[in-house]
């Protein structure tokens, strides 16, 4: 019996942790105007040999050579500004773990750039120009000195760890047939919380974590101290969503809008 009462508190316990996401439709009092927003930019946007990049970069920002201490930068590289300081603290957080050896090989891409690569690699590696997330800034190579990313610890690091720095792993071997594009453990996509963390959950790839956002339209995560709101919307002017002194919306360069609001920060 106790042991019954055990695995019964345990499996509370459990649900307390994990039951993170909470469906349903909410009173949505805000109005927000679209207005000034871009459904084809955004820390969301979906870029792929089907899709095209609409928009091009327009917030870059050097990654500093200094970054952190465990990652050779070793020529200039630029990404949007806001994926800048989650990758410090991925970095960070990996040489807590002991993993020092990372090096970075590729992050924003001119046009003309990928084009060269998409000669040089061919599509089972590589896109046509203008159909690449290098071209976002939201994209960058991530490799190791020590060898092959998929043979040593700051692969599996990344691979486990990277989601919870808002970062993803676009190219996962199991998906090859919804991306289009072979396994890549170097090639991490900057997506931002709570969604890189909700794909990780679900072991959604992009393609997939837009779709479910699509029929779903709403979903509410804790991540720590803070709790997050995620509303999808289709191309409107404007829209009802929770208040919040936080919100910021992404388009999904397929016709829709995700806000992401901070509900309560401790
Ligand atoms: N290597 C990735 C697929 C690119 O070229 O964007
Ligand atoms: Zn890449």
């Amino acid at each position: 019996m106790k042991k019954i009462i055990f695995i019964l508190i345990l499996a509370f316990l459990g649900l307390q942790i994990f039951t993170t996401e909470q469906a349903g439709a909410p009173d949505l009092p805000q109005q927000l105007s679209l207005a000034s927003y871009s459904v084809s930019s955004g820390d969301l946007v979906l870029v792929n040999r089907d899709i095209a990049l609409q928009d091009e970069p327009d917030n870059l920002a050097s990654i500093p050579a200094d970054i952190a201490e465990n990652v050779i930068v070793n020529s200039e590289y630029f990404l949007e500004e806001q994926a800048i300081a989650p990758l410090k603290q991925l970095f960070d957080a990996a040489a807590e773990d002991g993993i020092e050896h990372f090096i970075i090989n590729s992050a924003y891409r001119s046009g003309k750039l990928q084009e060269q690569l998409f000669e040089q690699y061919g599509a089972d590696y590589s896109l046509p120009a203008g159909y690449s997330e290098h071209q976002t800034g939201l994209s960058i190579d991530i490799g190791s000195t020590m060898g092959k990313m998929e043979n040593v610890a700051e692969g599996k690091w990344m691979e486990d760890n990277a989601s919870e720095f808002g970062y993803i792993l676009r190219y996962p071997e199991n998906k090859v047939d919804i991306t289009g594009i072979e396994y890549e453990p170097w090639h991490f996509r900057y997506i931002g919380l709570p969604h890189s963390v909700m794909m990780k959950q679900h072991d959604f790839v992009l393609e997939e974590y837009i779709a479910y956002l699509k029929e779903k339209q709403f979903y509410k995560m804790k991540l720590d101290d803070t709790t997050y709101f995620v509303h999808y919307t289709g191309n409107k002017t404007s829209v009802n969503t929770l208040e919040s002194n936080y919100i910021k919306v992404s388009g999904d360069n397929v016709g829709g809008y995700i806000i992401t609001s901070v509900l309560e920060q401790l």
